[in-house]
Parts: structure tokens; C-alpha cells; sequence
């Protein structure tokens, strides 16, 4: 028998339909609220609302549980592909062989950029911010592929996801060159996803980057880690803007810059900048949680806490055994893991942490792994973000199929002026 909750209104009473996903989490329905009883529901930054029913990722954050169409996120860290997962997150389901091969084949095909984009970058200064580089060549995309700003079947779309997926890391890499004064190294057909995207980071002319199968399987493992994390801020923004039919390049554009913030994905930068403060002696391990709890101080223990996880984030825990296992195959020692683990000890040992259930995330990680590859910080976001594109095409696809899926308009508590009258410039 279907569920109901009651809400009682000044005496009346009104009957709220209780919606069940496939792992148990329950709804109430309010799609009717505002319309049988005039009241809207109050629920600041949307902590408690649902904003559409998805079959791409299921998260427990007090089981710190993640997984990817149903699949335990565990279960890609033994060979990982992050092609095959974003195959996977967009369509649903693995790609059979055929369907790898020709996901890459096309992936490869789209590698190169328009020679004018290519030209874009040398109007850009060099020290741009890299994610400011991103976002607009992303948006830019849709100068050179007006075919695909509606998609409007598989097809199309599958065009649509390899070019944003492939020219993303080649605009990621472009954009780190210019930022050095270094010559663009152009995608090499030979190379798979990763290893390419290292060439372009990395090769210089007449001299190739070559990559270990370690640092490629790690920058594999990487790149899913952050593949996708249902109604996150910057996809809920690729979701919201999507809904006004706004097209796939727009909507991941719109994605990048939600995520450049540091309380997302910008935060992979500034615990790296946190922990470099500490082994260059500005700063304790201690006066660093003494500033993450004063309330006064704006400081926050970066890569510690999240909205949904209640727990040790599934991410944080791969992310860290991968940076030991890098670490032992290179044979070498980061002093910022170190700090790292310290500050980790620390807080899970301190009441602050412990009452508020702050965990590390997978921002507290990831940084020293991607440093182990010889990537910049100022390219962590970057990373998170060339992972996270699959994800924002899959949550995009979802809501443009969404026969259920309406522009995306909240409503609000409106508590400025009541009704006044304007008056003239000279009379104020
Ligand atoms: N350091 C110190 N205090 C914290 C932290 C932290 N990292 N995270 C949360 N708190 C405190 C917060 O001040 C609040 O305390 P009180 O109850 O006394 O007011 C309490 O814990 C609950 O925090 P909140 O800010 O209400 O939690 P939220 O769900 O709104 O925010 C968060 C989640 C991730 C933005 C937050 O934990 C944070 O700012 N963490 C640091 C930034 C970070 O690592 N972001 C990456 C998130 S994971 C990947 C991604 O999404 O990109």
C-alpha cells in the first residue's frame, strides 16, 4: 500500500504521497504543496530536498558508500578505465568490447582542437587562472560544434560526450602550457586517454613523456574517483542550467565554474596550500585545527567534512592507499603525506571533528597523488574536473530525458521592503 504523510494547516489536513528509491531512502512528495495548501517548503541550500529521481550514482554517506550505476567504486580500482566508467555513467550500463573500442576510437578521432581555438590561447595572459581558461574554451566549443547545441537522440549525444571528453584534457594541457611560455604538444593517436594526457602536459619537441603504467593507472583511478557524485553543486548547476535546454557545452561550462570554488573542488588547491604551509614551517599541525574551530577565523580544515558523508569518505580511503602504493613503486618519500596523515590523526582525535562527524574527503588526498605526477596545483581542479565530465554529461543526459523534467525554478522567502514608492533623484 502506497505511504502517506499528513500535514496538518490551520486545522486542515492534507495528505503528502512517501516516494521510495531502490536502496530505501524515502521522499515526501511536495510537487503539489504550494498549489493544494499555498505554502511553499523552506530548505536553504536544498540540504534536504530532492531535485529528481537518478539511476546514475547512489551514495550512503553514513555507511560511506559510492557507488556508480549500482557498481561499488571499489570495484575499479583493480585495473582501472576511466573511459570505460564514463561510458558506463552516461549509457547506463559497461560497455561490451566492441563498445570501449569504438568509444575510444572515437575519443581519438576528436582529440585536436580547432586550430582556432588554438589561437585563443595566445590572447590569454599567462598566469590566467587555469579553471577561468577552462570554462570559457569549454563554452567556446560551441563556436565549432553548432550540430550538437541539440541533441535530441543517443547518437548525437555519444558525438557530443567524446568531443567534450577528449578535447577537455587537450584544452586542460593547453592551457598549463601557456601558463609555463611552453609550445603545445598535440595529442598523440598512440596514446590512451591518460597517458595522452600527460604527453600534452609534459613532452616537449623532439622529446617524449613517458609515462609508468603506475602513474597511468593512477591518474586512471583519479579521474573516476571524481567521475561523478549525484546531486553535487557543480552537477545540480549542469542539471539546473541544462533545464532551460541550454545546450551540453554551455551546461558543463556553466559546470566548471561551480566547481572552481573552494568549498568543491577547489578545496584539492587549498589543502595543498595548507599543507605546504606546514612543511615550510608557517604554520602547526595543531594552530592549523586551533584555526579550522575558531569560529571568528574563516580558515576551515580543507578536505575535512562533507554535506552527505557522516563517515570516512569511500574516495578519501582509495586516494590514500594509492599515494602509499605510488609512493613505495617510485621509491620516493613526500614529506606532505606525512603532514598529511598527522593532521588526519589529529583531527579524528578531537571532539570538534568527532561531534560534527568531519571526515577527510577526497579532496584531502588526491593533491599529493596528482603531485607524485609532476602536476602543478594550480591544475588539481583541473584534474577534478576533466574526472568530473562524465558525470555532468550523465546528469545532463538524465534530466533532458526526463520526461518528468521541468525547468529548474525554486521558489523563495521573500523578507525585503514592503510596497513603497520610488522617489525622484533630486528629492532623495
Ligand atoms: N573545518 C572546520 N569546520 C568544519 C569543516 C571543516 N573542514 N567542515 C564543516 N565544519 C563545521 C562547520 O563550521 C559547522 O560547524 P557548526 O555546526 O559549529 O556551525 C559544521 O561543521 C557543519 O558544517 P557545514 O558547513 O554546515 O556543512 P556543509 O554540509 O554546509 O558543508 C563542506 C560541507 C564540504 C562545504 C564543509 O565541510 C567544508 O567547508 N569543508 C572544507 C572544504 C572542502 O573540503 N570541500 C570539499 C568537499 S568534498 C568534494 C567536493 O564536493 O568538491
Amino acid at each position: 500500500m502506497a505511504q502517506k504523510a499528513t500535514l496538518i494547516v490551520d486545522g486542515k489536513q492534507f495528505e503528502l504521497s512517501i516516494l521510495e528509491g531502490t536502496e530505501g531512502e524515502r521522499a515526501i512528495d511536495i510537487s503539489r504543496l504550494r498549489e493544494e495548501t499555498g505554502l511553499i517548503t523552506f530548505d536553504p541550500s536544498m540540504a534536504n530536498t530532492g531535485v529528481c529521481r537518478s539511476e546514475i550514482t547512489f551514495v550512503d554517506g553514513e555507511n560511506g558508500i559510492l557507488r556508480y550505476r549500482g557498481i561499488p567504486i571499489e570495484e575499479f580500482t583493480e585495473r582501472p578505465n576511466f573511459i570505460e566508467v564514463a561510458w558506463l555513467l552516461i549509457f547506463g550500463r559497461l560497455p561490451t568490447r566492441d563498445e570501449l573500442t569504438a568509444f575510444s576510437e572515437k575519443l581519438t578521432e576528436h582529440e585536436l582542437l580547432h586550430e582556432g581555438i588554438k589561437h585563443q590561447f595566445q590572447h590569454i595572459p599567462v598566469d590566467a587562472p587555469p579553471m577561468a581558461i577552462l570554462s570559457a574554451t569549454v563554452s567556446s566549443l560551441a563556436y565549432y560544434h553548432h550540430q550538437f547545441l541539440s541533441v535530441e537522440d543517443t547518437e548525437s549525444l555519444a558525438e557530443a560526450a567524446a568531443r567534450l571528453i577528449s578535447k577537455v584534457r587537450t584544452i586542460a594541457a593547453f592551457a598549463y602550457r601557456r601558463s609555463q611560455g611552453m609550445p603545445f604538444i598535440y595529442p598523440d593517436p598512440k596514446l590512451r586517454y591518460c597517458a595522452n594526457f600527460l604527453h600534452m602536459m609534459f613532452s616537449i619537441p623532439y622529446r617524449q613523456y613517458v609515462v609508468t603504467p603506475e602513474i597511468e593507472d593512477a591518474l586512471n583511478l583519479v579521474f573516476i574517483l571524481h567521475a561523478d557524485h549525484e546531486q553535487n553543486c557543480s552537477s545540480s548547476v549542469v542539471r539546473a542550467v541544462g533545464s532551460a535546454r541550454a545546450n551540453l557545452f554551455a551546461s558543463c561550462a556553466a559546470g566548471v565554474s561551480a566547481l572552481w570554488g573552494p568549498l568543491h573542488g577547489g578545496a584539492n588547491v587549498e589543502v595543498m596550500q595548507m599543507l605546504e604551509r606546514i612543511h615550510q614551517g608557517g604554520l602547526s599541525p595543531e594552530q592549523c585545527l586551533r584555526d579550522a574551530k575558531d569560529k571568528t577565523n574563516p580558515f576551515r580544515l580543507y578536505g575535512f567534512g562533507h554535506r552527505i558523508y557522516k563517515n570516512y569518505d569511500p574516495r578519501a580511503k582509495i586516494l590514500k592507499q594509492m599515494c602509499e602504493k605510488v609512493f613505495a613503486q617510485v621509491k620516493r618519500h613526500d614529506p606532505l603525506l606525512d603532514i598529511a596523515r598527522k593532521l588526519e590523526e589529529l583531527a579524528l582525535a578531537d571532539p570538534y571533528f568527532v561531534e560534527r562527524r568531519l571526515y577527510p574527503n577526497v579532496d584531502f588526498y588526491s593533491g599529493i597523488l596528482l603531485r607524485a605526477m609532476g602536476i602543478p596545483t594550480n591544475m588539481f581542479t583541473v584534474c577534478f574536473a576533466i574526472g568530473r565530465l562524465p558525470g555532468w554529461i550523465a546528469q545532463w543526459k538524465e534530466q533532458h530525458e526526463d520526461p518528468a523534467g521541468r525547468i529548474v525554478r525554486p521558489r523563495q522567502l521573500y523578507v525585503g521592503p514592503v510596497k513603497k514608492h520610488y522617489v525622484p533623484l533630486d528629492e532623495r
